[in-house]
């Protein structure tokens, strides 16, 4: 398996241009299911997880041309709504299949996800939704079983905000008859990134990108040209380094109206952040100012940030208390970081992090995307080498991280393993 290695000390310069996101080509791409003709995507992150759901899309009939960022799926052809184990088990957004294939073929057979290192990741209200819309589900032998002669529009109300929930039902409910509201729905910039694409196709929603989404269902859908949309979580990435490092990166292609909450929160700890139109430029300061951090439904802070932004207090000058209220696992990244000589402390879904002089490089592994993002960045302020391991969860989600970094100035480099 691949290692990345990491020498601390370098301060970051220059500039990095960001990447489509991965979680809005996932339910964009599924949203291909919708239509009997061929969809072009451009801007699409050349990630496992895209590369995971292509094959999944292929074996459910689609043809699909791939020479990143351009993407073609043809779903003419869809003659399967079997999404086996051996599929759906690599990427759990598979799940996304469920909507689109049971509101195109009336019928979805979808392996259950299971959980991750980050949580038990349910799909309870994706199922209750269905059934809202007329479907029968079953749960047997590790599978969700759909049907629906026809699906006919309801009012669902999420327990919680789900973004792939939301996405599963918009999908399902856009070829319903009726209207369809969705309450306490994602607010999410991929989930109003999938309405705007189905809008195109020529689904009738409003209220996307509030708590309150209506979906009149139409007869059939058109195939699209759409380009996918800037990923906030990678470019956030990118500005925390900047910060961690006392650098002067110009994070590119970003969408900065995406990224409220950490600007705000990253000017708390003293980096200067100047805002262009597609653009961020990220100055550290010499002294990072510790703050405190909840993670949010969008917009308030990502989750998806919390790992990368714990590095930042964990040398900073003073205490930090960072809650996940999100996924009830989340700080596996933390005894990691103990080891590069992080003093935090986990009680429940908080974490007390006190500063630092510096931290130490050392030999760690990476347990989930983000999490093994944090140890990058750890590694580049961290004093000597860091040595990554199962950089495998890197690769579902950042593209080409080691050359950006580099290109940045960054002493790192990818060792094949
Ligand atoms: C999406 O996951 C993202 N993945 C995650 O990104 C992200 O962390 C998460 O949203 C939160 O922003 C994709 O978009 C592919 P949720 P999702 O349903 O949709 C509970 C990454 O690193 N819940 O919004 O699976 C759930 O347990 C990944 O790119 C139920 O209880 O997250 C969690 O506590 C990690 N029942 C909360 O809701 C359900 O039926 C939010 O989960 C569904 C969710």
């Amino acid at each position: 398996m691949d290692q990345i290695i990491v020498e601390g000390g370098k301060r970051l310069a220059g500039e990095v241009v960001i990447s489509g996101a991965k979680n809005a080509a996932l339910p964009i791409l599924a949203s291909s299911l919708l239509t009997d003709g061929q969809n072009t995507y451009s801007n699409v992150p050349a990630l496992k997880d895209i590369e995971s759901i292509l094959v999944l899309l292929s074996h459910l009939g689609s043809r699909i041309e791939s020479n990143y960022p351009f993407i073609r799926i043809d779903a003419a052809g869809l003659n399967n709504y079997d999404a086996p184990y051996d599929l759906v088990r690599k990427m759990r957004a598979s799940i996304l299949v469920l909507g689109p294939l049971l509101a195109r073929m009336k019928r979805a057979k979808v392996s259950l996800p299971g959980g991750c290192a980050i949580g038990a990741r349910p799909i309870n209200l994706h199922l209750k939704g269905l059934s809202l819309l007329g479907a029968e589900i079953e749960l047997q032998h590790g599978y969700v079983e759909a049907r629906a002669d026809r699906l006919r529009g309801n009012e669902i109300f999420f327990d919680v905000s789900t973004v792939t929930g939301t996405e599963n039902l918009m999908m399902a409910a856009v070829l319903a008859e009726g209207t369809t509201v969705l309450r306490n729905a994602a607010r999410e910039p991929e989930v109003v990134a999938l309405a705007e694409v189905l809008k195109k196709m020529g689904a009738k929603i409003s209220g996307d990108g509030t708590s309150v989404v209506t979906i009149e269902g139409v007869p059939s859908l058109s195939p699209v040209s759409v380009s996918i949309l800037p990923d906030r979580i990678e470019a956030g990435t990118f500005m925390i380094a900047s910060a961690l490092t006392g650098g002067n990166v110009v994070v590119k292609h970003c969408e900065p109206e995406h990224l409220g909450a950490l600007i705000h929160k990253l000017r708390q700890t003293g980096a200067e952040i100047e805002i262009g139109r597609d653009r961020l430029t990220v100055c550290g300061a010499d002294e990072i100012i510790s703050v405190d951090v909840k993670t949010l439904p969008y917009p308030g802070f990502a989750t998806d940030m919390q790992a990368q932004f714990m590095v930042l207090m964990c040398v900073a000058n003073g205490q930090s208390v960072i809650s996940e209220t999100i996924f009830e696992n989340r700080f596996i990244h933390v005894s990691e970081l103990r080891r590069m000589g992080a003093d935090i402390t986990v009680s429940g879904n908080t974490a007390m992090v006190r500063g630092v002089p510096h931290m130490s490089g050392a030999p760690v592994m990476a347990t989930d995307l983000r999490a093994s993002a944090s140890l990058i960045l750890a590694g580049l302020v961290a004093h000597g080498q860091t040595e990554i391991s199962r950089v495998y969860h890197l690769d579902r989600g950042y593209e080409s991280i080691e050359r950006k970094f580099a290109g940045l100035g960054a002493a790192i480099r990818r060792v094949r393993g």
